[in-house]
């Protein structure tokens, strides 16, 4: 139909459209027969998947990422290495949230694991191609301590995309944070540090850093670098011994007198990484300064104390140190042995069975399985994310869930 006869027919209808809605009138009249020609016009064959929306997503969100160590930096005398890392092929690498961890999965000891660790850089290094992670050497570690000694350069390593939720949400924190750090706990903040400086996070940084002595410090000339030049950045190093007051060094431990010598004004976020230990004493500090919980956010290691001093832990005394796990995968059961101190993740793993995990601190949901039956115990600390339907029917993140009796465990990798 012509745009007159249209045009005739609405006025009949005592419809008054303008000319460019009478353009849209048209346009639309035509969308079918258009559909009908294209779709007649179109291959029988079935379209290749290939569509660039498509390639785009995969990239921002990979399930996981082969990356290549290109340049290992020595810290603390080798007690700790940063490694530089790229994708296997090149090119730029997801985007992330400064204060987010990737996932790293290895063979170690006949296991297959994981550990996490935080992205150092800033995300606009993400761009250039390039994330820095930051390995410290833990006395009695597993597998992180081997990965140190043998991860060298060209080697390659699968990770997970960057992953967790440490990371600054303004309608959550406010315009500033207050960041605590111990040891190498750090390492998120350093990233934050870089994003403010590169314009990629909008908020004020304030950061107490808490080490043994000044040789404990890792990153401490690149803080101090962007310190220097960026005013929303603010570094004051906390230190057991040594300290300089003269260099704006704070003695001792990060008390809630240095916290509120130093907190921004107002309801901040506050942050803190470092060891469970840690972390637990700087929770009573904060308490004792009255900042509500909900004002705090961890994130660290995983559970590292004494699990009989834990909140409603039964009497160990006559409980054995092991006890045996029956770990169901599909139609599968293996039975191996689980130590009373060790999360049932660990156990699995040095059995060599691969069982999903990415934080390993009760965050994620990744290691969520079903204890079919047994006690298990979990540190009420460890225990903020799981759901209350999967307390209710028997569902729990076995990165942080200790056994106290026999214990079967189903595994589901959906
Ligand atoms: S691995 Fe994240 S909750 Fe267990």
């Amino acid at each position: 139909m012509s745009r007159l006869k249209v045009k005739e027919k609405l006025e009949k209808l005592k419809i008054r459209v303008s000319n460019s809605s009478l353009r849209d009138i048209l346009r639309t009249k035509n969308l079918s027969k258009k559909r009908e020609e294209t779709i007649a016009a179109a291959p029988e064959s079935t379209a290749d998947g290939t569509f660039a929306i498509n390639a785009h997503a995969r990239h921002l969100h990979p399930d996981s990422l082969r990356l290549v160590v290109r340049d290992i930096e020595e810290r603390l005398e080798g007690g700790a290495k940063s490694y530089l890392l790229v994708a296997d092929g090149g090119g730029p690498l997801p985007g992330f949230r400064a204060g987010q961890y990737l996932s790293f999965r290895f063979e170690s000891g006949g296991s297959n694991v994981t550990r996490a660790y935080s992205i150092c850089s800033s995300p606009a290094d993400a761009a250039n191609g390039f994330y820095i992670v930051t390995v410290k050497r833990t006395p009695g570690g597993f597998a992180g301590n081997a990965l140190l000694d043998s991860l060298k350069i060209g080697d390659k390593i699968v990770s997970s995309a960057p992953e967790g939720n440490f990371f600054h949400e303004k309608l959550r924190d406010g315009d500033d944070i207050l960041a605590i750090a111990g040891g190498s706990g750090i390492t998120p903040f350093v990233s934050m540090a870089g994003a403010i400086r590169d314009g990629a996070e909008d908020f004020g940084l304030t950061l107490l850093y808490g080490a043994k002595d000044r040789g404990g410090l890792l990153y401490r000339e690149q803080l101090d670098r962007i310190s220097a030049v960026c005013g929303r950045v603010r570094v004051v190093y906390v230190l057991e011994e040594g300290a300089d007051a003269d260099k704006g060094e704070e003695s001792g431990f990060i008390t809630a007198d240095i916290i509120r010598k130093y907190k921004p004004e107002g309801d901040c976020g506050v942050f803190v990484c470092g060891s469970a230990a840690m972390k637990r004493y700087i929770r009573g500090q904060l308490a004792e300064l009255g900042v509500p919980s909900g004002r705090i956010r961890a994130e660290g290691s995983p559970f590292d104390g004494d699990l009989t001093e834990q909140p409603g832990y039964p009497k160990a005394d006559g409980l054995p140190d092991t006890f045996p796990l029956t770990v169901r995968l599909g139609l599968v059961e293996t039975v191996i042995e689980a130590r009373r101190d060790e999360p049932l993740l660990v156990s699995i793993e040095r059995a060599g069975i691969a069982a999903p995990s990415r934080c390993r601190s009760g965050e994620c949901g990744w290691c969520r399985a079903k204890i079919v039956s047994g006690d298990v115990y979990v540190p009420p600390e460890y225990d903020v994310s799981r759901r209350r339907m999967d307390r209710e029917f028997g569902y729990a993140h076995i990165c942080c869930t200790f056994p106290l009796s026999p214990v079967t465990v189903e595994i589901s990798y959906t």
